[in-house]
């Protein structure tokens, strides 16, 4: 086993495709990333795998994709316009930025060393302000959502009104969300432009007791048993008081061990009726919800859960990464991701270019893509080639061979043991099906 660091991320990142720096050719934008073809893939089947959790197997969980650019009022209800804060001091020598609440105010600047040298704490809102329309005026003034939940808030009417949901239900959505981070160190980890898994889930006051611990256990269980992450590298953070919102009941963090600690990956949230509430008093709207079978009116509570999906991302990559010693004393790099997360699922290779090996493997290849994400390569040692795919995550490598054009059976390579098997071409798929349902990180 080997140190994951996050300079070995990057690294890979960079060299196999999955992240680029934003703007690279200028000189790279901070806070923000390009998610090249493995990235990308990687990312859209996580999402795929919490849209499906949320809305296919949970059967009181509608979706929405509301705007990123929202009236400005929705900022004034939720808090953020006064809250969205974060304390900021600058070296008066230096010009470097820093957040207050993260470096020691008496101490020297990390940067250039020089003592007493920080501005008085000033608050920043980290909220993205742009202009709607022609002018440029405080009125025209509207920001970029900080969190796709308040999309979700002011739709509630709307989705109770137009489909079939009772309370309790929840509302999933997924989308970008923008901050203007201080501070972006740790790669994608913290980055200004970033993409936000929300459900907020509605019920009776009251139910929320039951409610709360609920999602907090489904959203554990989700990392483990459909994302494929260890388990001793999740764990659980309670807000103490100086944490919490000021709304707030109770809130937990689901921490993963990212290469440089414990760090929060998603959070449910307790959020009582606050926000709808908000929204009744700035809009002047009724916001409350009439129960059908007891004629009850009453603003629901709202349980979250809301996951960074650019974090997922990240945290993917770091549970996955491993750099093993094998038996001749080669170190090969390889990523274990779950065989539903990795970006290809199958590569083909043909043992050698000639005699037609090249040929069919491409058949089988195009065959195959009608069931999983596939790749193709046969340019050289095919060792080297397995290599490739290990450094890349592919859980399957087929290999055809001399035999394969007598009988139609191919090598099947699995990834983690890089054990071997022989398997008839026409049971290659269900074989695959088979091993990634049955499959379990070792
Ligand atoms: N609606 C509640 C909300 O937005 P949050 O704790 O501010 O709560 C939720 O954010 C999740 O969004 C975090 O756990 C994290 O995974 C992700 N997130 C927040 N800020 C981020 C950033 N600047 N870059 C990447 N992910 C971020």
């Amino acid at each position: 086993m080997s140190e994951v660091t996050m300079d070995k991320i990057v690294s890979l990142c960079r060299r196999r495709g999955f992240i680029f720096q934003s703007s690279e050719i200028y000189g790279g934008l901070n806070g923000a990333y390009d998610y090249g073809p493995l990235g990308v893939q990687l990312k859209n089947n996580i999402r795929d795998i919490w849209w499906k959790e949320m809305t296919q197997l949970h059967d009181n969980i509608v979706g929405l994709d509301a705007s990123i650019l929202m009236h400005p009022k929705v900022w004034e209800a939720s808090g953020h316009v006064s809250n969205f804060t974060d304390p900021m001091v600058d070296c008066k020598q230096c010009k470097s930025r820093f957040r207050a609440d993260q470096i020691d105010l008496n101490a020297a600047c990390p940067v250039c060393g020089t003592k007493g040298s920080f501005t008085a704490p000033r608050n920043f809102n980290l909220m993205f302000a742009t202009h709607i329309g022609a002018d440029i005026d405080a009125a025209s003034t509207i920001y970029l959502r900080p969190e796709t939940a308040q999309g979700i808030y002011v739709e509630f009417k709307n989705v109770v009104a137009s489909s079939r949901v009772k309370v309790p239900f929840g509302i999933a959505q997924v989308g970008k969300s923008f901050r203007n981070e201080i501070t972006t160190k740790n790669f994608i980890f913290r980055s200004c432009e970033f993409e936000q898994m929300e459900m907020q889930f509605f019920c009776k006051p009251g139910t929320d007791e039951k409610w709360f611990p609920y999602w907090r256990e489904q959203r554990m269980k989700f990392y483990i048993d459909r994302i494929g992450i260890v388990p001793d590298h999740l764990r659980w953070h309670q807000h103490g008081p100086d944490e919490l919102a000021f709304y707030a009941k109770d809130a937990y963090d689901i921490q993963f061990l990212f290469p440089m600690g414990w760090q929060e990956l998603e959070g449910v949230h307790s959020r009582t009726d606050y926000d709808l509430t908000q929204h009744q008093k700035f809009s002047g709207k009724e916001m409350g919800y009439l129960d059908p079978e007891t004629n009850e009116r009453y603003i629901p509570y709202v349980v979250e859960t809301s996951a960074g999906l650019t974090r997922n991302v990240l945290m993917a990559l770091s549970d996955a990464y491993e750099e093993q010693t094998l038996a001749d004393g080669d170190v090969r790099t390889v990523l274990h991701f779950h065989p539903n997360v990795a970006p290809v699922t199958v590569a083909v290779l043909p043992l050698v270019k000639k005699d037609g090996l090249a040929e069919y493997a491409e058949k089988l290849e195009h065959e195959l893509r009608e069931d999983f994400a596939t790749d193709y390569d046969q340019g050289g040692a095919i060792g080297r080639r397995y290599r490739r795919q290990d450094e890349i995550g592919t859980p399957y490598c087929v290999t055809v061979d001399y035999d394969t054009l007598q009988d139609n059976t191919v090598t099947l390579r699995f990834r983690d043991s890089m054990e071997q098997v022989r398997v008839q071409v026409s049971e290659l798929v269900s074989t695959i099906r088979k091993a990634t349902k049955e499959y379990k990180r070792v």
